[in-house]
């Protein structure tokens, strides 16, 4: 056990293994909402209080990513920073953009999108559920613009090397956006190393439903989203431009981010910081080994790869039934995902031997059931 169930709301008891999906409540984000309602209840002073809880929130993620606080914008969701990221691009007829085809729908489809401007999909087909990273690597060419990948797959949980990705998108001359939704929170991200990366804040990073985008403004020095509102800038000397960006991310926060889940997000990252991200990686990659050890040994399809560096705290395997043994699951007081044509255990810091014990000695009956 790395950390007590009981640092989390009605967690003593139940098997949480759906941390990919949502996490549960910490229990001292219940003093982040007191500290939100009592800043809010001050009116205007409690403006500046907000904009200094973001200043704390941006300065610990850019050093989680390896960035500058700078560079770190909150949004609604991640969702909304990939359409900002992308809208930023000056799209001409016979660029291409690259993705698997098993990716995230939110990039799959944003990208997807682009073909109505007359840039070219390239979709990457996993070998066996597996993305080898030169597949996408050698579909760029020099009119590839953006390459959006996951750093670990929230459908296989596979974790891709991001610095050998960057390397060989860069040299032909792409960008990589990078979702690490399924990856901050458990793993280190290399952010510095990437030109975008996108996140959640409700799954590894145990917060609410926000956004966060890091913008890489060394390798990018421009970005000019068409999602532009007060908060992105100020209004140009000249009049005829009307508006000029602020230099830092905030230009991409079109309104005021939602302040109480910069609350609860501070909230959460200070907790993951005392924990440490190293020790929870530790932890993660050692049970959720022997997760998967498990699943191996009672014969499932497992699609996660072995090695730990290839993965992280997602642990999947294929069942055409998954739905249904994630509701018989859920019915034994075991939370566990299913959907897609598999099954995906998350294994997070609050995750004990116990629960992965007896997940595999349910495992067996819930899949009688379902295929009997
Ligand atoms: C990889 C990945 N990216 C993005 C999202 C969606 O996040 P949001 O609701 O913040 O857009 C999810 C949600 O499951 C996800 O798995």
């Amino acid at each position: 056990m790395l950390v007590p169930k009981s640092d989390f709301v009605g967690l003593e008891g139940v098997v949480h293994l759906v941390a990919g999906g949502e996490t549960p409540m910490l229990q001292r984000h219940a003093a982040a909402y007191a500290r939100f309602a009592a800043d809010k209840a001050t009116g205007l002073p409690g403006r500046v209080l907000f904009e200094e809880a973001r200043g704390r929130v941006r300065q610990r993620l850019a050093s989680m990513l390896g960035m500058q606080p700078g560079d770190i914008a909150l949004v609604g969701s991640s969702s909304e920073a990939i359409g900002q990221v992308i809208s930023s691009i000056a799209w001409q007829p016979g660029d291409n953009v690259v993705v698997a085809e098993h990716e995230f729908p939110s990039g799959l489809f944003a990208l997807a999108r682009l073909r109505d401007l007359g840039v070219e999909l390239r979709l990457i087909a996993p070998r066996d559920h597996y993305l080898e990273v030169d597949d996408l690597i050698e579909r760029c060419d020099g009119r590839t613009r953006l390459v959006y990948v996951s750093h670990v797959s929230f459908r296989t949980g596979q974790r891709v090397d991001v610095a050998r990705l960057a390397d060989g998108i860069h040299a032909r001359g792409g960008a990589l956006l990078l979702d690490a939704t399924h990856a901050l929170g458990v793993v280190p991200v290399p952010g510095d190393l990437c030109d975008f990366v996108v996140c959640s804040g409700y799954k590894w990073l145990l917060a609410t439903h926000q956004g966060i985008l890091a913008w890489n403004r060394r390798r990018q020095p421009d970005l000019r989203p068409l999602g532009v509102g007060w908060r992105s800038g100020d209004e140009a000397s000249d009049p005829a431009a009307i508006y000029a960006l602020h230099a830092d991310a905030t230009r991409v926060e079109v309104g005021n981010p939602n302040h109480l889940d910069v609350y609860i997000l501070e909230s959460a990252l200070d907790y993951l910081a005392e924990v440490g991200i190293d020790r929870i990686a530790a932890y993660v990659l050692d049970l959720g080994g022997r997760l998967r050890t498990g699943l191996v040994a009672l014969g499932l399809q497992v699609t996660t790869p072995e090695s730990a560096a290839e993965r992280a705290g997602n642990i999947c395997f294929a069942h055409p039934r998954s739905v249904q043994l994630a509701e018989r699951a859920l019915a034994r007081g075991m939370q566990i995902w299913g959907g897609d044509g598999r099954m995906r255990l998350s294994v997070h810091l609050y995750v004990t031997q116990q629960d992965v014990d007896d997940v595999l000695a349910a495992l067996p009956g819930l899949l009688a059931e379902v295929e009997g």
